[in-house]
């Protein structure tokens, strides 16, 4: 039996098949990088995230990581300059910032929302609000952290406003919308990732950029294959990041049955949402511009309870974690390298009042009832929180 709770081994078992064809296709063809699957993977992907306002084109890379830093790269930060970004994201989010050499400056939460605000962007790119660093701002990053989509039209004009550019972070949000378009399609350039745990999930390592600005598109191309022109001439700066090609024909595979699994993701949401709904938690769910992917289910409780219900909930052996227990700024490496930095107050305010549930397509209604039942009697252990009323799962959380 699988561990109900173990997405990856779940899905490799249901997609092994891809895997086969995968292998066979590498054997009959011979071509193992940068060849067929990558060329229809990345077309297949472009036509999947659907229509923007530019020409898009999707560059296939070997993991999120390199596809943020391309991504920098194509919007022209280097050494020095300063890139804004949440503090409550992946860690990767920042690394990637720090390979260039780049200055993070952290922007702060959007009241009640896991994103990071246009306001106090603005207010850090006008210089009301205090930053660190003095190199010019080059670019932000929005993070569509859960699977719950920025507000991406004030933050797309606040970046055109300063004349910087805009790169979702859509590692955890590939099949979100806002204002029913896909995440990815919005900002100048944008990163996934395919890590085995994500929404689209390799069998392996794998990320994609997207470009959406056309007049960056042959360059960010040339970027993550040393640079080379087509003639195998390096032209300009690149590093090697290819996404393989055995990753690309399970990518493509697995593209026809993605809206399904998204669903699937959403039924399980549904599912919390019925079991927990009168429960003194704040629930993710939808709001008026986004559709929610549910990467991850985060649910808020006061901080006072998040505690309690979080080492006692794991003695009992419930699969509860935290995504995730340091912001950014306050992690050991960034402080020594930039100093202490300043305050984000609605983002400490979220960071202790947060607790991830499991939550992937494959969870029956009999697995998500085995978590919520005990996560019911503990917080009813404790007597009436008076922090927060029900919600619905389809009120902003
Ligand atoms: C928000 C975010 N950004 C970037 C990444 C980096 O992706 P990868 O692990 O594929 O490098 C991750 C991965 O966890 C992520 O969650």
């Amino acid at each position: 039996m699988s561990d109900p709770f173990n997405f990856p081994q779940q899905d490799l078992l249901r997609h092994a098949h891809l895997i086969s064809d995968a292998v066979d296709r590498l054997c009959r063809s011979g071509q193992l990088i940068l060849g067929e699957g990558v060329r229809q993977f990345e077309v297949a992907f472009a036509t999947w995230l659907g229509a923007g306002t530019q020409p898009r084109q999707v560059i296939g890379v070997a993991n999120g990581t390199d596809a943020l830093e391309l991504a920098l790269r194509a919007a022209g930060v280097g050494p020095g300059d300063r890139v804004l970004l949440p503090s409550h994201t992946a860690y990767a989010t920042a690394a990637a910032i720090l390979r260039l050499e780049a200055c993070p400056v952290f922007v702060d939460l959007e009241p009640g929302r896991p994103v990071l605000s246009a306001t106090h962007l603005d207010q850090l790119l006008s210089g009301s609000e205090t930053s660190p660093g003095q190199g010019p701002f080059r670019a932000a990053i929005a993070v569509h952290l859960y699977g719950e989509a920025c507000d991406l039209v004030p933050l797309l004009a606040v970046c055109e406003r300063h004349g910087i550019a805009l790169i979702e972070d859509c590692a955890q949000a590939c099949g979100t919308l806002y204002r029913q378009r896909a995440v990815g399609t919005w900002g100048h350039f944008a990163a996934f990732s395919f890590y085995p745990t994500k929404n689209l999930a390799a069998c392996g390592d794998g990320g994609a950029l997207v470009v959406n600005r056309p007049d960056r598109i042959e360059a960010a191309r040339r970027s993550r294959f040393y640079g080379w022109d087509d003639d195998r001439r390096a032209v300009q700066f690149g590093v090697n990041s290819r996404l393989d090609e055995l990753q690309a024909w399970v990518l493509l595979g697995k593209l026809a049955s993605l809206g399904e699994q998204i669903e699937q993701r959403r039924q399980v949401a549904d599912w919390y949402a019925g079991q927990l709904g009168a429960c003194l938690l704040r629930l993710p769910g939808d709001g008026a511009d986004w559709r929610h992917s549910y990467h991850l289910y985060v649910v808020r409780l006061d901080p006072s309870e998040r505690e309690r219900v979080l080492v006692e909930g794991k003695r009992r052996g419930l699969p509860l974690a935290l995504h995730y227990a340091l912001g950014c700024h306050q992690t050991p490496y960034l402080i020594e390298r930039f100093g202490p930095q300043p305050p984000l107050p609605e983002t400490e305010r979220r960071l202790a009042e947060i607790l991830t549930l499991p939550l992937h397509p494959y969870l029956d209604l009999a697995s998500v009832c085995s978590v919520a039942e005990p996560l019911r009697d503990l917080l009813a252990e404790a007597g009436a929180a008076p922090w927060a009323a029900p919600v619905s799962s389809q009120q902003v959380a």
